[in-house]
């Protein structure tokens, strides 16, 4: 099944898609993730989008269709895939159609104050990328990741400003893309709002799987 997953930052896109991707057999395709492991191994990549991840404004359309492009044409994004953040601009979800057939479109349903709840207690795994929580899902160590030992850090654009910034680019430049989703018939919405195993149950029982 070739899924995206849409919502505002903090939404629980990423966590609900290791949960998915186990389930489904599929690739989980993070542009965040992607660009995140860029920035880390200094690449060209990295170089150039770093100080516009860390200010919590979108990467250029131009740079992020090519990634995903490229992504999607590999082996194991053949028979199904989830797409976390991306598209996330008209342009973006336009030049898809070019080049993949998507099944459905998955919008995680959350209010401003629960996603700020959720983006300012994030503490991310150095080494293996694994979302913490300070309330929800805390490390059993502080500051080390339960599964490889890595370091636990707060992601750059989890401060304050840029999550102020990341919410307002949400709202005008991806919203828009519930109502282009919808008028295709592709769209589902789920309730984020709850535990991560009720959403699951509620994602299962919304895709019929
Ligand atoms: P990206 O990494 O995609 O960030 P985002 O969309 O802002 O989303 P997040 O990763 O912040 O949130 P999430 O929904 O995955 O939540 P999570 O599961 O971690 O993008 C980063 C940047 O890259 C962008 O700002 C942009 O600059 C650039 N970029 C990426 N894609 C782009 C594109 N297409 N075009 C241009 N630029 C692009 O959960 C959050 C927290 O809540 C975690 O701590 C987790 O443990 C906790 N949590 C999750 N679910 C639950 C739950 N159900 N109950 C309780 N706690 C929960
Ligand atoms: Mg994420």
């Amino acid at each position: 099944m070739k899924l995206i997953f849409l919502g505002p930052p903090g939404a629980g896109k990423g966590t609900l898609a290791v949960r998915v991707k186990e389930l489904l057999k599929t690739p989980h395709i993070s542009t965040g993730v992607i660009f995140r492991d860029a920035i880390a191994a200094k690449s060209p990549l990295g170089l150039k989008v770093k100080a516009v991840i860390d200010a919590g404004k979108l990467v250029d359309d131009e740079t992020t269709i090519a990634l995903v492009k490229e992504r999607l044409s590999q082996a194991d994004a053949q028979a199904g895939y989830i797409l976390d953040g991306f598209p996330r601009t008209i342009a973006q979800a336009e030049a898809l159609e070019t080049f993949s057939v998507v099944d459905k479109v998955v919008n995680f349903d959350i209010s401003n104050d629960g996603a700020i709840e959720r983006l300012s207690g994030r503490r991310v795994c150095r080494k293996c990328g694994f979302n913490f929580h300070t309330i929800f899902n805390k490390p059993k160590k502080e500051g080390v990741c339960d599964f490889c030992g890595g370091e636990v850090y707060v992601r750059e654009d989890d401060k304050p400003s840029a999550v102020t910034k990341r919410l307002e680019v949400y709202r005008v430049q991806t919203e828009p893309l519930i109502d282009f989703y919808c008028k295709k018939g592709l769209l589902v919405d789920i309730d984020a709002s709850p535990l991560v195993d009720e959403i699951l149950v509620g994602f299962k029982k919304a895709l019929r799987i």
